[in-house]
């Protein structure tokens, strides 16, 4: 009896600690969780993240897409938003917003979407269908963690099962929907459902309601011009369960692409809250947006602001002209600190402000150096905040009017995004100086792993001898070619236009937090030979990568990547750099050495014995292969970077060529000399085939 006395006294105080924790959690937790917001325009949303062709226009739309073709851009709320409450159930939430879509042609692709996603960045994500949320290599993935409700404006069939060319669909880890609705709205008696035409170039509302509790998604759309309140029905009102979908943090934004086809995609107004309902936009303040595309955009307008500012002065007092004056002195002291734009620079996108990439990187500081090297120095910076971690390029060029061919061409390269690529952020130019916004890679340069000595580039002096450093094993290398070699696969084949790396090597490829390779630098060699003499042929790469027909026709192609690509194949598996000088004074050829050793029968005596002997021989044997393959010194002879893909990983069988251990001429000699039981620093100086220089 007693003992049960106590607990019921305890029940209450027990409960009451239970409410106080409860209380101080939610206390605790509501002032990151509860996200209220409303941008009736988006003239002061400084809190907002774009990439791509995003931009906030000066009337206050904020434009997704540019009405050119094959873009994409996005806008994120730069702050995530809580999504999963501390019952581990995805919260309630509303949002509102205003789009608008300009047709560049007279059908215009390919939507715009509203997107809940775990990161701003939404990585390997593609054009067209994609509408710049997912790509071919993540749509479907559950670990995607992407929501997103899609207005697409184009009927693609082939894989993505589109209702028609104009609907609006709930998209959850993929672009196919898991509900989708021709694009509608129902008369308030309910009775009658009228077409909503998406490109309408009209501003058209939308509403997304979600009860995280009944797990109840109702999305509404209605023209702005026709309706200042949601229609009572939904046009979708489906199940859905979003608390796996959802992570804790989410970033909260929109995204749009264009292809073939094109339009200008705008939000005009957008208003959020989670746990409670979204505020309602003022329909009568919604900012104008461009329409029909404006012509080529005068830049008249600071000369006519200046007169503006100068008229009252003349007219007026001698004080209103000391202000002028003050002000003008005041102009010119900011203008010094600030952007010099040239007219071309105003309309790519990417473009950093100076002074952003200047407070990130500490004043470009010595202790955020992280690197030097043939192209300039690189720093760590942090932008906005502490979690936005980034490599900041500064490259000093004159190269004049190739600085603008050569942005022209950045600023595309921004758009590429594959995950064996390092993404390129941004830009930005001020004076001699080009700053080159990268991904911020933690693991540093393949080349720094492998030989250990941080991040040099170009030709070493130094005597080459392997250094003791954390040895990468083999199915790492494995992993790292194949991710290099998927990189370049992209930059050839898939990307809209063939780009040419220029400048495979180790020292190029980074690794991600999960050792993963990324490709950095892609078209960087290009700023050389856009600003190089046109008298003198100026040639870039990097000796022991560079194919041997550059020496004759300085024309990167994809084959002299492929070549360069053999020397990284082969510097990954033996461990030893493609060209160096010796101690004896001779230099060092690695094809040569490993051509030896196979031509010996004895393929595996040239692998890196750092890895003491655990690998997988066929593999091993493969990959010299190919290397020697690569290394053709006819290009024609090389395979291309989809057939090098398709050895690695097993889908077409190399049969290996005995000639290519003998297809370099001016070494036969060499070949038939020493004995297999030389050591390396003894096998040759024959190095002619690739040191295009020595011709
Ligand atoms: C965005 O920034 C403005 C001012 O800087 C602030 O008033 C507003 O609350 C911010 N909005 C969000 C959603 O963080
Ligand atoms: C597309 O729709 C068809 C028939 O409605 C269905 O059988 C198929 O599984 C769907 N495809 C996808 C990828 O959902
Ligand atoms: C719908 O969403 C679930 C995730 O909640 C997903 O697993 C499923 O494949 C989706 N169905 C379709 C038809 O896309
Ligand atoms: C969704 O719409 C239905 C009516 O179709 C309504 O009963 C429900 O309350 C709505 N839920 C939300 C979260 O708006």
């Amino acid at each position: 009896m007693a003992k049960k006395n106590t607990s019921v006294a305890l029940a209450p105080s027990i409960a009451l600690i239970h409410l106080a924790m409860l209380l101080f959690l939610v206390c605790c937790t509501d002032s990151s969780s509860v996200a209220d917001f409303l941008f009736n325009s988006f003239e002061q949303a400084s809190n907002l993240s774009l990439d791509g062709s995003a931009l906030v226009l000066r009337s206050g739309a904020l434009q997704l897409t540019d009405g050119n073709n094959n873009v994409m851009g996005h806008a994120f709320l730069d702050t995530p938003v809580r999504m999963v409450g501390i019952n581990k159930m995805a919260v309630s939430f509303s949002t509102c917003f205003v789009f608008d879509i300009v047709a560049t042609g007279t059908g215009g692709g390919y939507g715009l979407a509203f997107v809940v996603a775990p990161s701003k960045v939404l990585p390997g994500a593609s054009r067209e269908d994609y509408l710049g949320i997912l790509g071919p290599s993540t749509n479907g993935r559950s670990s995607n963690h992407v929501f997103a409700i899609e207005f697409d404006t184009v009927l693609s069939v082939q894989g993505f099962n589109d209702t028609n060319y104009n609907h609006v669909g709930v998209d959850i880890n993929s672009l196919v929907s898991n509900v989708s609705e021709p694009a509608a709205y129902y008369t308030d008696d309910d009775k009658k459902k009228v077409a909503v035409k998406l490109e309408s170039a009209q501003p058209i509302q939308a509403w997304v309601d979600y009860d995280g509790g009944a797990h109840v998604l109702n999305v509404t759309i209605a023209p702005a011009a026709l309706s200042t309140h949601k229609p009572h029905r939904p046009l979708i009102s489906a199940r859905l369960d979003l608390s796996t979908v959802f992570r804790e943090s989410m970033y909260i934004g929109f995204s749009s692409a264009t292809g073939k086809l094109a339009s200008s995609h705008y939000i005009l107004a957008w208003s959020f809250r989670s746990e409670g309902a979204a505020q309602d936009i003022d329909l009568s303040r919604l900012p104008d947006v461009p329409k029909p595309r404006p012509p080529a955009r005068g830049r008249s307008t600071p000369r006519s602001a200046i007169i503006r500012i100068a008229a009252p002065a003349c007219a007026g007092t001698l004080f209103s002209m000391a202000m002028v004056m003050v002000g003008v002195l005041w102009l010119r002291r900011k203008a010094a600190l600030a952007e010099t734009l040239e007219d071309w620079e105003v309309n790519h996108p990417h473009r950093f402000p100076y002074k952003d990439l200047h407070r990130a990187t500490k004043g470009f500081s010595d202790s955020q150096l992280i690197g030097q090297g043939g192209f300039g120095q690189v720093y760590k910076g942090v932008l906005h905040g502490a979690s936005d971690v980034v490599a900041i390029k500064r490259i000093s060029s004159n190269a004049g009017q190739g600085m603008r061919e050569f942005v022209a061409e950045i600023a595309s390269l921004g758009r590429v995004r594959h995950r064996n690529l390092v993404e390129l952020r941004g830009w930005c130019k001020r004076g001699q100086d080009l700053l080159l916004v990268y991904e911020f890679m933690p693991n540093g340069s393949l080349d720094a792993i492998l030989f250990g000595k941080g991040t040099r580039e170009r030709e070493e002096e130094e005597e080459e001898a392997p250094t003791t450093t954390t040895t990468l094993t083999w199915a790492q290398r494995l992993h790292i070619l194949k991710g290099v070699a998927f990189g370049l696969v992209y930059l050839h084949e898939e990307w809209e236009h063939v780009v040419v790396h220029r400048d495979v090597k180790a020292s190029n490829v980074l690794l991600g937090a999960d050792m993963g390779a990324r490709l950095g630098d892609f078209g960087l060699a290009r700023l050389y030979e856009h600003g190089a003499d046109p008298v003198t042929t100026h040639v870039v790469g990097t000796i022991g990568y560079m194919a041997p027909e550059m020496a004759v026709t300085s024309r990167p192609t994809t084959a002299t990547d492929v070549f360069a690509f053999g020397a990284l194949l082969l510097e990954v598996t033996c461990g030893r750099r493609p060209t160096s000088a010796g101690g004896g004074g001779g230099t060092h050829n690695l094809v040569s050495w490993v051509r030896h050793c196979g031509f010996h029968g004895q393929f595996l005596r040239a692998v890196d014995p750092r890895l003491h002997g655990s690998y997988d021989e066929e593999e091993v044997t493969l990959v010299l292969w190919l290397g020697l393959m690569c290394s053709h010194s006819i290009p024609e002879a090389r395979p291309s970077m989809r057939q090098v893909c398709n050895y690695l990983n097993g889908d077409e069988t190399l049969q290996p060529d005995d000639s290519l251990l003998l297809s370099s001429t001016d070494h036969s000699a060499q070949l038939f000399g020493p004995p297999i039981s030389m050591t390396w620093t003894s096998c040759g100086s024959m190095s002619a085939d690739s040191l295009p220089s020595g011709r």
